[in-house]
């Protein structure tokens, strides 16, 4: 089968290289893509939110099935265009996309699923805001831009002057949520469903704070571990009893189909798991980790998710960890230079993945970095310990100007 694969990420290299491996592979496309799957798959320029540029793609490859990468698309609908041209398509259509696309419908729409998650307030001018938070006790509470924001529409604070810096900015131009602070650790779920059926995937742990020790501003994620070890015997089928098996009911309640992967963030508290929010997408940086950890064959499993096979899927894993920890620009995740030339990059091997992130190459040849998150180093092994050095070694051999990355990914979780 060929397959077509929207986004340039490392995210969407790790799915560009687990489709390489599949015996049902007939050829993989990639639109935009970056320098690596250039080598590994065929580049098509374009962008990923035009939906008829997705659809010519589609038709001129001869992909049977679309994979949707980032929210961007699935945001505007591309799902759908391809749906009613006849495309099979990984992600859910616009409708369903909301549950990442409006924070502040998703938190109404877990509310009536019944899905535990922190207390919320909407707000939607600033002046209200302001004099609510004059009333209010100081507290750490989490603001939240009601839209899309690439990562960086959270902030934590108990600090009222940052708080209304932050809400005045959001409110110019989107509605906000205010939550409660929860307490706790962070776990990433994903969920694959066929339209009725779901499936859940290895637990996933990312990183979002930038700095080692969890110190820092919120990033898109700075490194994530597969599986999760340490995990309390039951706690995934509480999560599951209580916020995922709802949270399809819900769905199907409302008459929205799903195809694709839906990813819970999940914070699990002292008085239980609690829903941080829904993305109707795979996380970047976990599937990094997560897809080199999978036996099935990758396009047959996406197949089962985005075609007419239902009841079908069925997901195997071999034993192995993996820790995967991004490489940053300088100034990640403020302000940071575009286009650092790589200098060296080391030889992957069967133990160590490395996935770039729109990297390109310029006019004579050299590789260029493309954004705040470069590269994801990703190291295998029969334990976190292994799969830690594995990846800290690949991450060091990674030289551009400027490049850093945190050395703890996952280890709080292996002192459990
Ligand atoms: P979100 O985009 O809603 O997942 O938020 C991004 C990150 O902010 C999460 O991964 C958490 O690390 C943090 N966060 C979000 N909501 C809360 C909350 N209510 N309490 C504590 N941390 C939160
Ligand atoms: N790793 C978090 C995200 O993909 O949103």
């Amino acid at each position: 089968m060929k397959t077509l694969i929207l986004g340039s990420g490392a995210r969407e290299h790790a799915i560009a290289w687990a489709f390489s491996k599949s015996k049902s592979n007939a050829g993989v496309f990639c639109l935009p893509g970056n320098a690596a799957t250039a080598e590994l798959a065929s580049n098509i320029h374009g962008d990923p939110e035009n939906a008829a540029a997705v659809l010519k793609a589609a038709r001129f490859s001869g992909s049977k099935m679309v994979v949707i990468g980032p929210e961007g698309p699935l945001a505007a609908g591309v799902a759908d265009v391809l749906r009613e041209a006849g495309i099979a398509v990984f992600g859910p259509g616009q409708a369903a996309a909301k549950l990442e696309s409006s924070k502040a419908w998703a938190r109404e729409f877990s509310d009536r699923a019944g899905v535990p998650a922190a207390a919320t307030r909407y707000f939607t001018d600033y002046r209200t805001f302001n004099s609510w938070l004059s009333a209010s006790p100081t507290s750490r509470m989490v603001l939240k831009k009601s839209g899309l924001a690439a990562g960086k529409g959270v902030l934590e604070s108990a600090d009222p002057d940052e708080l209304c810096l932050f809400a005045k900015t959001v409110l110019d131009s989107d509605s906000m949520l205010v939550e409660e602070f929860l307490e706790g650790y962070e776990l990433s779920i994903f969920a694959l469903c066929d339209g009725e059926q779901y499936t859940l995937l290895p637990v996933c742990a990312d990183h979002k704070k930038a700095f080692d020790g969890n110190k820092g501003p919120n990033t898109g994620g700075m490194g994530a571990i597969c599986p999760v070890p340490g995990l309390e015997p039951g706690l995934l089928d509480l999560i599951d009893a209580a916020i995922i098996s709802p949270t399809f009911k819900q769905l199907r309640k409302e008459g929205l189909m799903y195809r694709g992967v839906l990813f819970f963030g999940i914070m699990v508290t002292a008085s239980g798991p609690k829903l941080l929010e829904y993305n109707v997408r795979f996380g970047d940086p976990e599937t990094q980790s997560l897809l080199p950890l999978l036996s099935s064959d990758a396009i047959d499993l996406f197949w089962s998710a985005a075609g007419d096979s239902l009841g079908t899927l069925q997901t195997e894993y071999n034993s192995r960890a993996a820790v995967g920890i991004t490489i940053a620009a300088p100034g990640y995740p403020g302000s940071y230079p575009a286009h650092i030339p790589v200098d060296a990059l080391p030889e992957p091997n069967c133990n160590s993945l490395l996935f770039h992130a729109g990297t390109f190459r310029d006019s004579d040849g050299l590789l260029r970095t493309g954004g705040g998150r470069c590269f994801t180093a990703v190291g295998l092994g029969d334990d976190y310990f292994q799969a830690h050095n594995r990846a800290l070694k690949l991450a060091q051999s990674v030289s551009f100007e400027g490049a850093w990355f945190r050395h703890d990914i996952g280890r709080k979780f292996s002192e459990f």
